[in-house]
C-alpha cells in the first residue's frame, strides 16, 4: 500500500473537475441572437436549473447574457431548485463568501450549489434537474487503471453480485463482467448513461451478466448486492451511508472511487492512491460492511 492519501486533497479532485468545466462554460461567448425573422416559438427553449445542496440560503442575480437591465435576484433555500427556460446562455453573479463571482450557464443544463473543498460555496455543474431527486454527482469517468484497482482491491469475482450506484457508461460493472464473469447492476439517473451503458455492454459481450436500472439510487434496493462502487461526491456518500448499512449483508465490499464514507472509518480496510495515464492520483477506499 502507499501512503495514505491526503483526505483534504482527495476531497477536491472530483470538485476541481466539475469546477473546471464550470469555469469553462464561464469562458464560453453567448449564444449569437437568432435571425429576426424566427419567432420565439420557434426557437427550442431549453431548461436550466440551479439547485442549493448546501444548508444556507444564498441569494443570487440571474439575467440573460448581454441584458444585465433584465436582471432578476432570487434567494434559494437549502435543498430547492430554481428552473429557467431559456434560448441561450445565461449570467449568474454571487458571492462565495470569499468573493463576488459571475458564471456564465449554457442553457439546458443543471447546476449546483455546493461547498468546494472548505466551507466556501461555489457553483459546480450538476447531473440533472430533477426536482424529486438528489444530484449525487456529476457524470465523470473513472479511469480504467482506477476501475481495475477497485475490482482488484474488492476481490471481486464469479460469484459476486456488484452494484455501481451512480454507473455512468456502465465501466465498472461491464469490466467486472467482462475480467471476473461478475453479474453486475448499473444505476444511474440519467436515461442517456443507462443507453451507453446497454450499448458498451452489448458491445462487450457481456449483457446477459449486466443490468442496467435508469432510477434515482437513493430509492433503490440493493440488498442482493455483495460488492458495491461508489464514485459520488462527499456529501452523497454520506447520503448513501443509511441505505448500505440498512440493506447490505455483513461482509459485503464497498469499494469508493476518490472520497471515503464519512462515519465508516472502522470499517475502513485499505486505502491506496492509484495513478491515471495522465500521472494524476487518485485514492481508492475499500471497506468491508
Ligand atoms: C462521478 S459519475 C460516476 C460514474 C461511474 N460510477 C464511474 O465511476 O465511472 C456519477 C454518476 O452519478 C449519477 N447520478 C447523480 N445523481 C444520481 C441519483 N440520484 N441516482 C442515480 N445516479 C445519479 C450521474 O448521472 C453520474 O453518471
Amino acid at each position: 500500500m502507499k501512503n495514505a492519501p491526503d483526505r483534504v486533497r482527495a476531497a477536491i479532485l472530483l470538485l476541481a473537475v466539475i469546477a473546471g468545466v464550470s469555469a469553462s462554460c464561464a469562458r464560453r461567448e453567448a449564444a449569437p441572437a437568432p435571425p429576426a425573422t424566427e419567432t420565439a416559438a420557434a426557437l427550442r427553449l431549453k431548461e436550466t436549473t440551479v439547485r442549493n445542496v448546501t444548508d444556507h440560503a444564498i441569494t443570487y442575480r440571474i439575467y440573460p447574457a448581454g441584458k444585465p437591465e433584465a436582471v432578476e435576484t432570487r434567494e434559494i433555500g437549502p435543498g430547492a431548485l430554481d428552473r429557467f427556460r431559456t434560448a441561450g446562455t445565461l449570467e449568474i453573479e454571487f458571492t462565495t463568501g470569499k468573493k463576488d463571482v459571475l458564471y456564465s450557464l449554457d442553457p439546458g443544463s443543471p447546476y449546483s450549489f455546493r461547498y468546494d473543498e472548505g466551507t466556501t460555496i461555489d457553483l459546480f455543474l450538476g447531473s440533472h434537474g430533477r426536482a424529486d431527486a438528489v444530484d449525487l454527482a456529476p457524470w465523470v469517468p473513472t479511469p480504467q487503471p482506477v476501475v481495475d484497482r477497485m475490482l482488484e482491491l474488492a476481490e471481486v469475482g464469479a460469484k459476486d453480485v456488484l452494484y455501481d450506484i451512480g454507473c455512468g457508461d456502465g465501466r465498472i460493472v461491464i469490466t467486472a463482467a467482462r475480467r471476473y464473469g461478475t453479474r453486475g447492476v448499473g444505476i444511474d439517473i440519467d436515461p442517456a448513461m443507462i443507453e451507453e451503458s446497454e450499448r458498451k455492454a452489448a458491445a462487450a459481450g457481456v449483457e446477459r451478466q449486466v443490468r442496467f436500472v435508469a432510477m434515482d439510487a437513493t430509492k433503490a434496493d440493493i440488498s442482493e448486492a455483495t460488492v458495491v462502487s461508489l464514485y459520488l461526491l462527499p456529501e452523497s456518500n454520506a447520503l448513501m451511508r443509511p441505505l448500505l448499512e440498512a440493506q447490505l449483508r455483513p461482509k459485503s465490499r464497498v469499494v469508493c472511487h476518490n472520497y471515503s464514507i464519512p462515519g465508516w472509518e472502522s470499517k475502513e480496510v485499505r486505502t491506496e492512491t492509484v495513478e491515471d495515464e495522465n500521472g494524476e492520483d487518485h485514492y481508492i477506499y475499500l471497506y468491508i460492511r
